[in-house]
């Protein structure tokens, strides 16, 4: 191989790299463990991001979490949990879509579900973990029975959709924060003691 060669397979090398490292979906810190987890969320303005990060904090790091926008391919992963931000009443089209195209694959690694919503900063009750999981997620999905949990979660006006803010700020909506790590942390703890009595 010649000087010049040498370095225009370089340059392509570098360049496949690059692109590649680009084109990979976002790493978390998912830590060694024996199964491979993963989290699937869709989010608006990063509570469900959130969430689904501190629910893999509270399972030690082990879950990689995905956003659903970057499509990933979860055939890999043994236990998948699965959440999403609430906007009128459902999580968003795409992620809906997702679940529907990859029913038959998630149908058996599903191991838990969560929502984030607002609630008019109103407690949980369980007609709200009825309508955002029992009648949502777990209908689309076909799988139930596993455990699940529905976050308050936070507006923040600078992060929406100039429309959105707009609407919300028409309704005298005032920003909070409800969103608590420790609760979507014991959610991971839970789910994980879930899957380990199992085994
Ligand atoms: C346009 C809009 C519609 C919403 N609709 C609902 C709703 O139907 N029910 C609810 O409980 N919360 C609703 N919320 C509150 C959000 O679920 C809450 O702000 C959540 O934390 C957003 O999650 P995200 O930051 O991951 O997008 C709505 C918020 C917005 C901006």
């Amino acid at each position: 191989m010649n000087k010049r060669t040498f370095i225009k397979s370089g340059l392509l090398g570098i360049g496949v790299l690059l692109f590649s490292k680009r084109a990979s979906a976002l790493e978390y810190y998912p830590r060694p463990s024996d199964k491979k987890w993963a989290i699937l969320y869709a989010t608006w303005c990063g509570s469900a991001r959130d969430a689904g990060v501190w629910i893999s904090e509270g399972m030690d790091g082990i879950a990689n979490v995905f956003d659903v926008r970057e499509n990933p391919d979860l055939s890999q992963y043994d236990h998948i949990i699965v959440g999403g931000a609430i906007r009128s009443g459902v999580t968003s089209q795409l992620l809906q879509d997702y679940l529907t195209k990859n029913k038959d694959l998630l149908k058996n690694k599903i191991r838990g579900y969560f929502a984030v919503c607002g609630n008019m900063m109103q407690p949980v009750t369980p007609e709200t973990t009825a309508n955002l999981i029992v009648n949502h997620l777990a209908n689309i999905c076909g799988v139930t029975e596993v455990p699940s949990k529905v976050f308050l979660g936070r507006i923040t006006f600078g992060l929406m959709e100039p429309d959105v803010r707009k609407q919300m700020e028409s309704f005298k909506m005032k920003e909070y924060d409800n969103l608590k790590r420790p609760e979507c942390m014991a959610f991971g703890e839970e789910i994980l003691s879930t899957v380990q009595v199992q085994k």
